[in-house]
């Protein structure tokens, strides 16, 4: 594994590998990694010829009141993880190196997607997702994205950007990894004190519960939303949104359809977490 941190120098280095008709598999990160994100090079490694992982925690999607500063950056621990995968290449760039003093774009995906569920919570997040992933896509210019379905809003989002752009790169979108008791896994994880950590199970309980219901059709979409809601606010301290979506639109459903996505997010304790399932009947 060779860490670069100029994007000038990975550059170059990709564009010979392209000369030579390798494929090139991306798994973009902000790091303090862990199996999920590992998930997503086993599969980069499995599809392609050569895998690039970044690690950029990056400021633009951070809102003025969150952990920014505080997010967990363990580059030592990161790089032993990776050990037990096939990395080519690790992308380190500086905040400087990806946004100089000038730097004055950014790429903005329409509100229907970027400004609902999440979005709602966080102004600005996915504008500063969605520029610092295209910024990477340029200078990586994979042949396969690999994201993670953890991430629902996030992955629709570049899909999105992908397609309106008319990036010449196939987006891969993983499989949740769950710890034994059904957690998702998440680098914010460990935030969580042991008390936390056990309330924490109530989101995946939530969403594995509401999908069994959903699937015997035990009710109406709202009686179930309402049940589940409730239930959820005894273990966590605030539910901030729980939504049952078109999974394509993000749109809000009100009644049973084929295909739904159910997304959430609590503070446990200072700790927010996310998590999502999707449901579809055969
Ligand atoms: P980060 O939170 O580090 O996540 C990097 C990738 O790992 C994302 O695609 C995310 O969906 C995926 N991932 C995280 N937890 C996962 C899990 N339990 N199972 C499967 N995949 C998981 O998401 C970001 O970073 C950033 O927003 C980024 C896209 C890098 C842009 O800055």
């Amino acid at each position: 594994m060779k860490m670069i941190r100029s994007p000038q120098r990975l550059q170059k280095i990709l564009g010979k590998e392209r000369l030579r008709k390798k494929t090139v598999g991306f798994v973009p990160t902000m790091g303090a990694l862990h199996e999920g994100h590992l998930s997503l090079v086993k599969a980069a490694d499995r599809e392609n010829d050569i895998t690039v992982l970044s690690i950029f925690v990056n400021p633009s999607q951070f809102g003025p009141n969150e952990d920014f500063s505080k997010y967990p950056r363990v580059l030592g621990a990161d790089k032993r993880l990776l050990r037990k995968v096939k990395v080519d290449y690790l992308f380190c760039p500086s905040v400087p190196a990806i946004y100089p003093k000038d730097h004055a774009t950014c790429v903005a995906v329409g509100a229907e997607l970027a400004e609902v569920l999440c979005g709602k919570f966080r102004p600005g997040h996915f504008q500063g997702v969605a520029t610092v992933v295209a910024k990477l896509l340029n200078i990586v210019a994979p042949s396969r994205l690999y994201l993670g379905a953890k991430d629902y809003q996030q992955a629709t989002v570049i899909r999105r950007l992908v397609n309106d752009l008319n990036m010449n790169v196939r987006v891969r979108v993983m499989p949740t990894v769950r710890e034994k008791d059904g957690l998702a896994m998440s680098s914010r994880n460990r935030y969580l004190n042991p008390e936390e950590r056990r309330r924490a199970l109530a989101l995946s309980h939530a969403l594995f519960e509401l999908r069994r219901c959903l699937l015997k059709k035990k009710g109406t979409l709202a009686s179930l939303r309402t049940q589940t809601v409730r239930k959820l606010e005894k273990a966590v301290d605030r539910v901030q949104y729980f939504e049952i979506v078109d999974p394509a639109t993000l749109a809000p459903l009100k009644k049973i359809q084929r295909k739904m996505a159910v997304l959430t997010a609590c503070f446990v304790g200072k700790t927010r977490l996310i998590d999502n399932v999707i449901i579809s009947f055969p």
